[in-house]
């Protein structure tokens, strides 16, 4: 034990903490990504919150399910993920602990599967490439986007899935990109699809914002168009954001195999994996996700609340979007990216001098975190913008 060295904490997860020891009534969160209202309250969904008063009513046991966990969960979301795209039996998963659990297991499954390497556009959400280096996956990178200009960089893109390898993986968001809010357009989508397929790459596609950015329907597509191209790929999906339950750890993972055939092989390796990992998932928050699209009166008023929470990113987007730049950050561009994150171009110190002065707390990557806005603050954060990058 004396061998191990003490381990910084999670920078992310750190601001939590760092948020709420400052007394200043002006601070403003724009750290980890969870949803806040107008008031800046993170609440429980009422969809949930009912799908949990039947759970308490009705639910006669807490004996186990199994690794796959709850498997009317993991179906139930599948129609919403794949809209019109018929997987004729080529599609199935199991629940994980959350969209992280997911890309565990995913990244778990490649490397069992002979896969060595995966390729990823950076940004990314940080704890990517900790899981994929922490199998074993060897990570190469290329740039998402360009921070100053706020330019996708599909260039860049295209050139790394050129020198790709066969049988190489490639990790792309779906929707809603962490920590860029910059997300391909259909024909880039059309275009990645066509490459990943004749190129014979692995998808891993993560989608953790489903409904975040442009509702179900648009936030698939490029997922849809992925999968009606490749034999094989692997989804992420997260319900921690689009259901609100974060510390619940829902999500799933599922993979696309080339016949359905070959499914009981793969489910079977995954339920081996899961069972080594983390034996089986927590269960309540997906029985309650399970309750909730299993009835109509249920999704729709779930439907409803997350329409007026993109509708609410969607307005702050708009009002950063029309202070158009400020010093080197370019704010115009935030108006036109998706979900919960836009990224700045901001150096540490001016982050720093953000955080220490102006009680402005974001990720030291310069993400932002659209949700922690409200009207009455976005003027102290314009402020401190102002001042810092003077
Ligand atoms: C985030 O990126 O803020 C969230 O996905 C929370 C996390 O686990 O990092």
């Amino acid at each position: 034990m004396e061998l191990l060295k003490a381990q910084p904490a999670d920078a992310l997860l750190a601001l939590i903490k760092l948020y709420a020891a400052d007394e200043r009534p002006t601070k403003i969160d724009l750290g980890v990504g969870v949803y806040r209202t107008a008031d800046g309250a993170t609440p429980v969904f009422k969809a949930i919150k009912a799908a949990e008063a039947r759970l308490l009513d009705g639910q006669d046991s807490k004996s186990y399910l199994g690794p796959e966990g709850d498997m009317g969960f993991v179906r139930a979301i599948m129609p919403w993920m794949l809209g019109d795209f018929d997987p004729a039996g080529r599609i199935d998963g199991l629940q994980t602990p959350g969209g992280t659990g997911a890309v565990r297991l995913a990244a778990d499954l490649l490397l069992k599967a002979g896969v060595k390497r995966i390729w990823m556009g950076t940004p990314s959400w940080p704890n990517h490439v900790q899981i994929f280096n922490a199998v074993g996956l060897a990570s190469e990178t290329f740039r998402h986007l360009d921070v100053a200009t706020q330019k996708l960089d599909f260039t860049s893109l295209e050139a790394a899935l050129d020198k790709a390898d066969a049988g190489d993986a490639v990790l792309l968001h779906g929707c809603c990109h962490n920590p860029t809010g910059a997300d391909y357009s259909e024909q880039q989508w059309q275009q990645i699809a066509e490459t990943v397929a004749a190129k014979r790459l692995f998808p891993l596609i993560d989608l953790a914002y489903h409904g975040l950015g442009h509702g179900f329907e648009a936030d698939g597509y490029g997922l849809r168009t992925v999968l009606a191209q490749v034999p094989e790929a692997l989804i992420a999906y997260s319900c921690d954001k689009n259901f609100g339950l974060y510390r619940e750890r829902v999500g799933a993972l599922y993979v696309m195999t080339e016949s359905a055939e070959q499914q009981p092989a793969i489910q079977s390796n995954l339920a081996a994996l899961a069972r080594a990992n983390w034996s089986m998932p927590p269960d309540h928050g997906a029985a309650a996700v399970r309750i909730v699209l299993e009835d109509e009166g249920l999704t729709k008023i779930w439907l409803d609340e997350l329409d007026s929470m993109r509708e609410r990113m969607r307005s702050v987007r708009d009002t950063l979007a029309s202070y158009q730049s400020i010093g080197s950050v370019n704010l115009a561009a935030v108006g036109q990216q998706n979900g919960l994150f836009s990224v700045l171009q901001l150096t540490p110190d001016q982050i720093a001098a953000l955080r220490a002065d102006w009680g402005v707390y974001m990720a030291g990557s310069g993400r932002i975190n659209i949700a922690g806005f409200t009207e009455a603050n976005i003027p102290h954060f314009i402020e401190g913008l102002r001042a810092v990058t003077a």
